[in-house]
This record gives C-alpha cells, sequence and structure tokens, in this order.
C-alpha cells in the first residue's frame, strides 16, 4: 500500500488517511467512550482543511437526517455495524466499509445492531453545519431499497 501522505488533498488521500488510522487499532480502542444519551465524538486531529472524528454509537444511536454544509467527507466503520439510509437505499456499514460524500449529501446513520459501534469520520472542510433534514416516510415503511455492495 503506498505512503499515506502527511496531509491528504484528495478524496482518495483522505480514504487512505481513514484507512490508515482505522488499521491503527491500538490508537484509536482507547480513546472510545459511550454516551447513554447521545452519540459519543471526539476529535481526533485536525490538519490543514480537515477534521478527522471518532464516534461510538450505542444500540439505538442514530444521527437523524442531516447535511454536512459545505463539506465533503469520508467515513469508515471501526467495530460492528452501522445503517445508513440515504437517497431511498439502505446500506449495511461494516468493519472496513468506506463511505464518500460530496457537499449537499444527505443520509441518516444508525445503529440499528445490538452492540456498540464504533466509527471514523473524516470532514474537509471541518464540518461546521449538519444541517438537520425531515425524516423520510419510506425508511420506516420499508420501501427503500437495499444497496448492492
Ligand atoms: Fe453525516
Amino acid at each position: 500500500m503506498p505512503a499515506v501522505p502527511r496531509h491528504p488533498d484528495t478524496v482518495a488521500g483522505f480514504a487512505g488517511l481513514a484507512r490508515t488510522i482505522a488499521a491503527d487499532r491500538a490508537g484509536w480502542a482507547p480513546l472510545v467512550r459511550y454516551d447513554a444519551a447521545s452519540r459519543w465524538y471526539h476529535r481526533l486531529r485536525t490538519g490543514p482543511g480537515y477534521e478527522v472524528w471518532l464516534l461510538s454509537w450505542l444500540p439505538g444511536q442514530g444521527s437523524g437526517r442531516h447535511g454536512h454544509g459545505p463539506s465533503s467527507g469520508v467515513f469508515t466503520v471501526l467495530e460492528g455495524e452501522l445503517t445508513e439510509y440515504a437517497r431511498g437505499t439502505r446500506r449495511a456499514l461494516r468493519a472496513e466499509a468506506l463511505r464518500t460524500f460530496a457537499p449537499g449529501y444527505v443520509h441518516e446513520v444508525v445503529n440499528e445492531s445490538l452492540v456498540p459501534v464504533v466509527s471514523l469520520h473524516v470532514y474537509f472542510p471541518g464540518l461546521t453545519e449538519m444541517p438537520m433534514h425531515e425524516p423520510v416516510a419510506a425508511c420506516s415503511a420499508g420501501t427503500v431499497q437495499l444497496a448492492a455492495d
């Protein structure tokens, strides 16, 4: 695997950064906490124009349907399985699954499993807003399509 530059400046570079951090379990695992009241998050590192966040999700915790303002992003699951609802699809995200998105992307992420989940999120530029959107009734009505990856 090619070396990840210290400060990536492409989507592929940020994906590589996320994979590199994910592989360093001894680096992130001791930092993880769980909060019964809401998702727990911790800013793991910052660089020029980007931020890396570590999140934990107890069973049932979710993001609500939201956008990311002007930010693009990369996120991956470090432990467990998350479910992402976006654009009428339901996608299971297990460890090593990696998602990228551009500004304007709207999704909802939920821990629908029975065990805690840990995830890693890179935002570029750093996340300055997370506008909430109305829930999509189709998600709870079972009419979403399963994503095929
Ligand atoms: Fe998001």
